[in-house]
C-alpha cells in the first residue's frame, strides 16, 4: 500500500511547480510513477526535522517535503571530493522526482535541499540548467557574473549551465526546491577548480 507520505510529497512539489516562474522553468511531470527506495540518511536529515527556524508563510510547501527525512535515500554527492567533514555532515539533498527519484521521471529532477544556519556551500556547476526555490528559510545566492543576493520564500534562481554558482546560509537555515531541466540531467555537479 501506497505511503501517504509519498503522495503528500508530490502534491506539494505539484504546489510549488504551480507558481509562475517554477511552472515556467520546467512543469513537473504528473506522470512520474512512485518507486520506493531503501531509505539512507545522513545527519542532516534529522536535523532538518528538528529545525525550528525554517519559517516560511507556507508550510503546505514545507512539512510534507520535511515529513520524508526518514524515508528517502539522501545523496552524497560530493562524498570523495575535497569538500569537507563539515559539509557533508550538515548538507543535505534527496531526489523526490528525477531518474533517481522517489517518483521516476526522465523529463525533469526535482530535489530538497537541506542547509542549516552558517554552512557554505562552494563553488560549484554541472551542464544541467537548474532552479532554487526557496521553502523556507533563507540564503545568500552567487553565480558568475551576477551579485549575492538573499532569497527568501516563494524566490526563485536560475543557474544556466555551467555557470558556477555558490550557496552560504547566515543566520537562518534553508529548505529549497531544486528543478532541473534537460539536457545532461544524469551528469551530476562538480566543484569548480580554482575558485573556493
Ligand atoms: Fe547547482
Amino acid at each position: 500500500m501506497t505511503d501517504p507520505a509519498f503522495v503528500r510529497a508530490f502534491q506539494a512539489a505539484q504546489a510549488i511547480h504551480a507558481l509562475p516562474d517554477v511552472q515556467g522553468f520546467v512543469p513537473i511531470d504528473d506522470a512520474a510513477r512512485l518507486s520506493p527506495r531503501a531509505p539512507w540518511l545522513v545527519p542532516a536529515a534529522r536535523n532538518m526535522r528538528e529545525d525550528t527556524a525554517l519559517d516560511t508563510p507556507n508550510p503546505d510547501w514545507r512539512d510534507p517535503l520535511v515529513a520524508l527525512w526518514d524515508k528517502v535515500p539522501w545523496r552524497e554527492t560530493y562524498r570523495d571530493t575535497d569538500i569537507g567533514d563539515d559539509f557533508m555532515d550538515r548538507f543535505g539533498c534527496y531526489e523526490l522526482v528525477g531518474h533517481d527519484g522517489l517518483f521516476v521521471s526522465h523529463k525533469m529532477r526535482g530535489f530538497v535541499v537541506y542547509m542549516p544556519a552558517n554552512l557554505y556551500y562552494g563553488w560549484h556547476h554541472h551542464p544541467a540548467e537548474e532552479q532554487y526555490t526557496i521553502l523556507a528559510g533563507s540564503a545568500e545566492f552567487e553565480q558568475v557574473g551576477t551579485p549575492p543576493r538573499i532569497m527568501r520564500p516563494g524566490e526563485s534562481v536560475f543557474h544556466p549551465s555551467n555557470v558556477p554558482h555558490r550557496t552560504i546560509t547566515h543566520d537562518t537555515p534553508l529548505l529549497a526546491w531544486v528543478a532541473w531541466r534537460p539536457p545532461h540531467m544524469d551528469i551530476a555537479p562538480v566543484l569548480t577548480e580554482g575558485m573556493e
